[in-house]
């Protein structure tokens, strides 16, 4: 039995559960060197926003014990130059293209989409209404309910396609934004961005971001975003992709048993760029060996106690 991998989310029919996260490689160029981007279920893009962004000073890395801290700043070339530049080169690749979309006012986030509503293939946008690196725009939306559903709602009469809400974790109540979202009409919901965290240098005293704090990312959060897949899943309907430090196949089957339909790959690509290609040959052993014939087998299925 060959298990089969193909998972639907939205109308939208992904080849594998398996994409990448935003900002974790770009526009997709660089990745594409290393292997046919046909093999991931989806490419998902920097976050795009109206103007280019420079982003913060660097450094604005840094490694923790289980993971990194970033804080880029949402650097990016801005839907002008996106839309000229590097949408010719992803529209070649055979994967679902995903562009995550950010703003400083509600105006930007529509701004934007209704410019990606032209690219017919841009599959789905991805709003980042939860980035903890930047002063305005991101988490100021995805923190408070009413701008969540508003911002939904508004992209949602621009871009006629599916619109994923990309959440995260500094809220207070992530059940309360998910409802949010679903009530302006979103599609699916993205669990989750990265949570803050900030790192200091005990020789300099300073801070090790010139952000001063930035958004802690891979395996340190996975507990953390399985747990916030967990309670959006129990008691929201839309289909969820997980987010939060998986590097291998076991850790997108864990985001799978609690509700997670598809995964993204984020900080792992920074460590092995092929991860992906890694992790879908492990799921694929994984199913052979619990006979499961799809991959719809595992979702929300964990045995709780
Ligand atoms: C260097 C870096 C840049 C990121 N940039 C973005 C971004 O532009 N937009 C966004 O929505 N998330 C961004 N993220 C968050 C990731 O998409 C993802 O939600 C987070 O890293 C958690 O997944 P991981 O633990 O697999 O890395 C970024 C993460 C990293 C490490």
């Amino acid at each position: 039995m060959t298990p089969d991998l193909r998972v639907t989310i939205a109308g939208v029919e992904f080849t594998n559960p398996i994409m990448t996260a935003s900002g974790c490689c770009g526009y997709g160029e660089e990745l594409a060197a290393c292997y046919p981007l046909s093999k991931l279920g989806a490419l998902v893009t920097k976050s795009i926003t109206l103007k280019p962004r420079l982003g913060h000073p660097p450094p604005r890395t840094a490694e923790t014990a289980s993971g990194m801290l970033n804080a880029i700043g949402l650097a990016n070339v801005g839907i002008d130059a996106f839309v000229r530049d590097k949408i010719p080169f992803l529209e070649k690749q055979n994967t679902k293209i995903i562009v995550n979309v950010a703003g400083s006012t509600l105006q930007e986030y529509v701004e934007v989409s209704a410019r990606l509503a032209d690219c017919p293939r841009v599959d789905m946008i991805e709003l980042n209404i939860s980035c903890p690196n930047v002063d305005k725009g991101g988490i100021e939306f995805g923190a408070d309910p009413v701008m969540t559903e508003r911002s939904v709602a508004e992209v949602k009469k621009v871009f006629p396609r599916p619109v994923i809400a990309k959440l995260g974790p500094n809220v207070t109540d992530i059940v309360a934004i998910a409802k949010a979202a679903e009530q302006g009409g979103a599609d699916a919901f993205a669990i989750m961005n990265s949570a803050f965290g900030t790192s200091i240098d005990v020789e300099t005293w300073r801070p090790r971001l010139t952000n001063n704090r930035g958004g802690l990312t891979g395996p340190a959060i996975k507990p953390i975003a399985l747990v916030m897949v967990d309670l959006v899943h129990s008691n929201c309907r839309l289909p969820i992709i997980g987010i939060g430090g998986i590097s291998n196949a076991d850790d997108v089957v864990e985001f799978m048993l609690v509700g997670a339909m598809a995964v993204q790959i984020g900080t792992a690509l920074f460590v092995e760029p092929d991860a992906p290609l890694k992790i879908i040959t492990g799921l694929k052993e994984y199913m052979k060996r619990k006979h499961l014939p799809t991959v719809a087998d595992l979702v929300g299925k964990v045995r709780k106690y």
